[in-house]
């Protein structure tokens, strides 16, 4: 695997293999790679033939400075997981590289409705760094495929929408959520949780397996909310949201009706130093009563 740091390298290894035919498959992070990452590179291996890969710890998407500060970079380790996944390309830039004029003077990609709420009413201005940098990773690659993580359900469905309003030709692919053996969803930030928060983290995922059964035994939405919401925090958390929402588009669901309906649950709560997130798409087929 090839690491560039600058635009004009990697517009040169990207147009020589798309000359050569190839499919170009595109996996953004923001590095310190763990199983979850790797995954979408073994999909994108799977459905293309040139995989670039970028690393960027991304400052527009970070409203809290200190959150930024401390974000972990770890690029040897991240190549050598590349390397050994058979990536082929890791685009890795530095702030001025993306950004070379002052920040306040950047043109920002914004994405109505699905950006508000959520993960977006915790962070403010967090996914219009996630969308403004998607795009200009989205220009600078031109891939033909680009694949996120389902573990951030919201980061998807804000890529999806801005790639359908402003027409980009990408098409975006959704992976599962890698998780550890306890169920605890991969992520970065778990590396900010001690040996006893590790343990309690699962709480999270269960929380979530709970809800789904408690939804598809019929009980009110509001109530087994209310409910989560309290045994979430007596296992150790600090609840930020627990939300059901429509799966498809991320409307939000006041009561289940009768009939199939995809939802998706959608939970960040903070563990100590660490805010975590996981959600689950659930069918529900509620019979009329
Ligand atoms: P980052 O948090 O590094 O995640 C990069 C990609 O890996 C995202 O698509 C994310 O959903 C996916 N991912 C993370 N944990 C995962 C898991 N356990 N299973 C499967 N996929 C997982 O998301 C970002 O970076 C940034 O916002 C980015 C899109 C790169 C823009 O800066």
């Amino acid at each position: 695997m090839i690491t560039i740091h600058t635009i004009k390298e990697l517009r040169e290894h990207v147009s020589d293999a798309r000359q050569a035919g190839k499919v170009i498959g595109f996996v953004p992070t923001m590095g310190n790679l763990h199983a979850g990452h790797i995954s979408l590179v073994e999909r994108a291996k799977k459905e293309c033939d040139f995989i670039v890969s970028s690393i960027f710890v991304n400052p527009l998407q970070f409203n809290d400075k200190s959150d930024l500060q401390r974000y972990p970079r770890t690029l040897p380790n991240d190549q050598e997981q590349l390397t050994a996944a058979h990536c082929d390309l890791l685009f890795a830039p530095d702030v001025d590289e993306m950004y070379p004029h002052d920040q306040d003077e950047q043109s920002i990609v914004h994405v109505p409705v699905v950006s508000a709420g959520l993960c977006g009413g915790s962070r403010p201005g967090h996914f219009d760094g996630v969308s403004t940098v998607v795009t200009k990773l989205f220009n600078q690659v031109l891939p033909d495929n680009a694949y996120f993580g389902e573990k951030d359900f919201q980061q998807v469905a804000v890529i999806r929408k801005m790639v359908s309003d402003l027409c980009m030709p990408v098409n975006v692919i959704t992976v599962p959520t890698a998780r550890a053996d306890d169920g605890l969803a991969l992520s970065s930030r778990n590396g900010y949780l001690s040996t006893d928060e590790r343990e309690l983290a699962v709480g999270l995922y269960k929380t979530l397996n709970e809800i789904a059964a408690e939804l598809h035994q019929g009980l009110a939405l509001e109530s087994v909310i209310e409910g989560a919401i309290r045994r979430l925090n007596s296992r150790g958390f600090k609840t930020d949201y627990i939300e059901v929402r429509d799966a498809s588009d991320l409307s939000t669901v006041t009561s289940i009706s009768t009939g199939t309906q995809e939802i998706v649950i959608l939970a960040a709560a903070f563990l100590g130093n660490a805010r975590l997130i996981d959600n689950m798409v659930v069918t529900l087929n509620r019979g009329i009563v």
